[in-house]
């Protein structure tokens, strides 16, 4: 897979650009809001820029990447030839159906489509195609160009072939890939927020300070943030929505928001982003 196309230049979609272009590939980048991509393709320089300073990336491999990148306007402009689509656009079932479904009218039948989502079941995203085989989970991580994971989420009717050329892809591009049945909440967000739910019910029972419990986790199990710390980190709304999400889809309590998460979001102690979460965040 050498020609890539990203759908959707935000966080995440401008961090798959930046990784994929690194690792030699051509890449498009589309977003539908005016200015977007070209707002994706200034972050991808910004950060090529600091590795640049830092001395992590040479000035050549930092020119040679953005040369690769290349602004698309339309979907045909953005999938014409391309081996491997990738969508990152924000996480609404409907927006999912309507992007998979321009693209798969807009891409050569060969091309892989693979979605970014961190929720949503990857069978109900390649539902209404004519070929669901060949969509994929392509669940990568904030920041995509720090973080070495892949997490690949394999639907009922993704095909055998397309599992084995993402995950030859993952290496290629330098991530570590786990495969993971298209379960909610996969491998990732199913550990990650029952930990972090579990946590709060320990706040909330006055068992010990969110700073103890954090460190709990990274003194005593070597994780690299506390649990609690990350829920601020993610902001206490966007993980509420996906463990309110997980607990009726996985028919698990354990996942169901605890009171004192419910009421710093309604007061909005969303964490990091607000300035206030369990932890104070300088602006
Ligand atoms: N942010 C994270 O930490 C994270 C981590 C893993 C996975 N994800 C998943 O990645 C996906 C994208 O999340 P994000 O945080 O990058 O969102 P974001 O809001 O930062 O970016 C989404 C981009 O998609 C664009 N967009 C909206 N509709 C579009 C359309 N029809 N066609 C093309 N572009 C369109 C928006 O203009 C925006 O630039 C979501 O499914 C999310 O669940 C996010």
């Amino acid at each position: 897979m050498d020609r890539i196309a990203v759908v959707g230049a935000g966080t995440m979609g401008h961090g798959i650009a930046h990784v994929c272009a690194a690792a030699g590939c051509a890449v498009r980048l589309y977003d539908a809001m005016p200015g977007g991509a070209a707002a994706g393709l200034a972050k991808i320089q910004n950060n090529l820029d600091k590795g640049v300073a830092r001395g992590k990336v040479t000035q050549e491999d930092r020119d040679a990447t953005l040369s690769r990148i290349a602004v698309a306007h339309t979907i045909g402009d953005l999938a014409d030839g391309a081996d491997l689509i990738v969508e990152a656009v924000p996480e609404s079932l409907a927006l999912k159906h309507e992007v998979f479904l321009a693209l798969e009218a807009a891409a050569p039948p060969g091309a892989v489509l693979a979605s970014n989502t961190s929720s949503i079941s990857i069978g109900s995203i390649a539902a209404p195609l004519a070929d669901p085989g060949r969509v994929i989970g392509a669940h990568f991580f904030n920041p995509v160009h720090l973080m070495p994971l892949l997490e690949i989420v394999v639907a009922a009717a993704t095909r055998p072939d397309v599992v084995s050329a993402l995950t030859a892809f993952g290496a290629k591009i330098g991530k570590e890939t786990i495969v993971v049945r298209d379960v909610a909440g996969f491998a990732t967000s199913r550990l990650g927020v029952c930990l972090g739910m579990e946590a709060i019910r320990m706040v909330e029972q006055g068992v010990a300070s969110p700073e103890d419990i954090d460190k709990a986790m990274v003194l005593g199990y070597r994780h690299p943030v506390g649990p609690l710390r990350l829920t601020d980190m993610v902001g206490l709304d966007v993980r509420m929505a996906i463990g309110r999400h997980l607990a009726k889809e996985l028919g698990n309590p354990a996942f169901e928001p605890p009171e004192l998460m419910q009421r710093m979001v309604a007061e909005g102690k969303l964490g990091a982003k607000a300035g206030h979460g369990f932890y104070v965040w300088p602006s």
